[in-house]
């Protein structure tokens, strides 16, 4: 594996396999990387024949008082995850290399419709911080392919409609959210928890559970639905965020109509702020 940290000797590495017409799948991450990162790995391998991952943790998407400067930095043991998993290059750049000037980025990338909605009500700027990093490294690497977790149900589709919008000869890949066997969906962020806050994590997705099978079973005040979920997280211990049943082509609420839906959630466990979701078809309604 190549491990490269310069825009320009990325582009002129690259440069021969775009002549060869290789087909290139681009994983982005920040790094601290878990068994979910490295099943998009696998994605991209299944997708590609050459395979870029990159680790950078995008100062652009951290709002003040979060935790860009706590964020777990590993870079020796992502290194050799990616390696031994077969990513082919890592492009790793500084701060300095992504955005030269002292403002970060001059050119902001912003998705309003949906970045105002969910996580970026708590979060302001998060989604244009994140929809302007990702238009910079699909420019960079030029792939055919970028596969994205849907954990970050919410980034995958600010990111879809990004390169919808502009144009981007990109396909965008959503890989399936990797649970852990009590259900928790992986994240870098489950290392700020212990032990015993880990246990209680999988309560988010049990909720989740319960809430689909509700709805599945004919419930239809979809407000009581998400407060019993609420109430419930906040006596395992959780601080409240947003517990939404939702549309899963653009997060409004659903109507009677409506049968492709996503549950999204975002509650504070100790110093974690976990996110989590599922999606599915309802199959009736009664
Ligand atoms: O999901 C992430 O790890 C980040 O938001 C991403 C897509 C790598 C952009 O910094």
């Amino acid at each position: 594996m190549h491990t490269i940290d310069r825009i320009s000797q990325l582009r002129s590495h690259l440069w021969q396999a775009k002549l060869e017409h290789k087909k290139i799948a681009f994983v982005p991450t920040m790094g601290n990387l878990h068994e979910g990162h490295l099943q998009l790995i696998d994605r991209a391998l299944e997708e590609s024949d050459l395979v870029v991952a990159s680790i950078f943790v995008n100062p652009l998407q951290f709002g003040p008082g979060e935790d860009f400067n706590g964020y777990p930095r590993t870079f020796m043991s992502d290194q050799e995850k990616l390696m031994s998993r077969g990513c082919h290059v890592l492009f790793a750049p500084s701060v300095g290399e992504m955005y030269p000037t002292t403002n970060l980025s001059l050119t902001l990338v912003s998705v309003p419709h949906l970045d105002s909605l969910l996580c970026g009500k708590s979060r302001p700027g998060h989604f244009t911080g994140v929809a302007t990093v990702v238009t910079k490294l699909l420019g960079i690497v030029q792939p055919d392919v970028a596969i994205f977790g849907l954990k970050d149900y919410q980034q995958f589709l600010v990111i879809q409609q990004m390169t919808d919008d502009l144009c981007l000869p990109v396909n965008i890949i959503g890989a399936p959210i990797a649970r852990a066997e009590t259900g928790l969906a992986l994240s870098s962020r489950n290392g700020y928890l212990s032990a015993e806050e880990l246990d209680r994590a999988a309560q988010l997705y049990a909720c989740l559970v319960s809430c689909r099978m509700a709805l599945e079973a004919g419930e239809t005040d979809l407000l009581k639905l998400e407060e019993v979920a609420q109430c419930k997280l906040e006596t395992i211990g959780f601080k409240r965020d947003y517990f939404k049943i939702c549309r899963q082509n653009d997060l409004q609420a659903p109507t009677l109509d409506d049968n492709q839906l996503v549950i999204v959630a975002a509650a504070y466990l100790g110093k974690a702020r976990l996110i989590d979701n599922i999606r599915f078809t309802l199959t009736c309604r009664v």
